[in-house]
């Protein structure tokens, strides 16, 4: 059985996708550890509800303090994959090290349009609709050391349409995220 490590700072719509992949038998995984960058998120209740270990990081960590507890806990956690399901804080350069090529990341627009700093969240959507862009979408892909830049492992596209706002588009996209992310991963994981 494969272990799989999520990092979430919102209300974990995402982490949930996974949970109920893995409750439907489609992967031989288990989440063994959700890594929480602030407390009172929806995605820690789902820890709670489903028995799933739960760290929650200091608001202010960062630098060393921060590599460092995170390279604790997946080691105790022993991931196959780290997945960032919506999760704001910088991953650190050793934390990235250490796992290269293991850390995989879900992001609202279809890269490399849309992303970088300051793109997450409504804020991708806002821009994809001033942009008057035809059609947005998610991407998964690797993390390496720069934002949203490593490579593309898989896109899924969504129309925009003429009265599309950013909260219709980000509904409409995060829909798509709840099946390209537990395919991705069941993926990767049958490869390895
Ligand atoms: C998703 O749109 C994800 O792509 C982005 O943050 C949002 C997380 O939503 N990075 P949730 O916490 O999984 O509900």
């Amino acid at each position: 059985m494969k272990n799989i490590v999520v990092f979430a700072s919102g209300s974990g719509s995402n982490f949930q996708a996974i949970i109920d992949f893995i409750e439907n038998g489609h992967i031989d995984a288990q989440i063994s550890g959700l890594i929480a960058s602030r407390p009172n998120i929806g995605a820690i209740d789902r820890a709670y509800k489903y028995n799933i270990p739960h760290f929650v990081l200091a608001t202010d960590q960062s630098g060393a303090g921060l590599s460092d507890i995170l390279i604790k806990k997946l080691n105790e956690w022993k991931p196959d994959l780290i997945v960032l399901a919506g999760f704001l804080k910088k991953i650190p350069s050793e934390v990235i090290e250490e796992y290269r090529n293991k850390i995989i990341n879900i992001h609202p627009s279809l890269l490399p349009k849309f992303g970088g700093k300051g793109f997450y969240g409504i804020n991708v959507h806002k821009a994809v609709i001033e942009a008057g862009e035809q059609e947005s979408g998610c991407t998964v892909h690797y993390v390496n050391e720069q934002y949203d830049k490593g490579d593309i492992i898989k896109q899924k596209k969504v129309p925009v349409l003429e009265g599309d706002t950013p909260e219709s588009l980000a509904q409409k996209v995060l829909k798509e995220e709840h099946k390209l992310l537990p395919n991705v991963i069941a993926e990767i994981l049958n490869n390895n």
